[in-house]
């Protein structure tokens, strides 16, 4: 259970598509202190679907990873936590996704709108497994969402400062971010807009740790620039 978020500064977004093994071991190299895989179907895995086993490949390497898991049934997110406890260091539950499909089955962002079913869903996770247990969200209902998710017993959040209505345009809001970081006393990591290394500074100016997604994609390289630029700063 005892993972040391002190030391998670930089950290590589989950990307659909992106955050494979490669990736990951890529972003390792260059200094991401944390990587997550892609989200994957609680359902999927514990059917045994074959994509998700795919999906849930890792290489020791990789150390620390968290594996993120989406879905809207509360079982089933237990059943597919406790079939990746073993592999991951973190269990992550998405509740950011904005695609349609995810949300039509209330997995993924559907969730930030239904109080009762975060909190159910977080406790049923954290007591089935003996990893820490996080949750990336969205801006909408933040600040309610992120104290539900803290009371029930998550070890840190992550924010992804925009609104689901929003998808990937629009700016993130970085206040929101520096709001729930004042009233939380579990690590929060910030996401959204990173595009330069010191864009990543600016994050951890005013949080624990900077997630970046997109700008990782084009140039993993930002990891390296930003531990070079943390080093300098702080
Ligand atoms: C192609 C793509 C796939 C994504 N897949 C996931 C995912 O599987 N799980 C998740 O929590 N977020 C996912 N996201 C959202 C990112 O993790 C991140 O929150 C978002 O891109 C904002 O950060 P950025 O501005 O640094 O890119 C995805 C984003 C993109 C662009």
């Amino acid at each position: 259970m005892a993972f040391d978020f002190s030391k998670i500064k930089l950290v590589m977004a989950p990307m659909e598509g992106h955050t494979d093994v490669r990736f990951r071991l890529l972003c390792r190299h260059y200094g991401a202190d944390l990587v997550y895989s892609e989200r994957i179907n609680s359902y999927a895995i514990v059917r045994g679907n074959k994509s998700a086993m795919k999906a849930m490949e890792m290489t020791e390497a990789e150390r620390p990873i968290a594996m993120q898991i989406f879905g809207g049934k509360t079982d089933i997110m237990v059943k597919a936590a406790k079939m990746l406890e073993e592999k991951a260091d973190i269990i992550d539950i998405n509740m950011g996704c904005p695609a349609k499909n995810s949300m039509k089955i209330g997995a993924c962002s559907a969730l930030l709108a239904k109080p009762a079913k975060i909190k159910e869903i977080v406790e049923a996770v954290v007591s089935a497994v003996n990893k820490p247990v996080t949750v990336k969200i969205r801006a909408d209902n933040c600040m309610r969402n992120a104290l539900i998710i803290q009371d029930a017993g998550a070890s840190a959040i992550a924010l992804h400062a925009r609104y689901v209505k929003d998808g990937y345009s629009g700016k993130a809001d970085w206040n929101l971010i520096r709001e729930i970081k004042k009233e939380l006393k579990i690590p929060v990591i910030g996401n959204g807009d990173i595009k330069k290394a010191e864009d990543a500074i600016e994050m951890l100016k005013i949080t624990d740790a900077a997630m970046i997604g997109r700008a990782a994609v084009k140039y993993p390289k930002i990891f390296l620039e930003a531990k070079e630029l943390m080093n300098k700063n702080f």
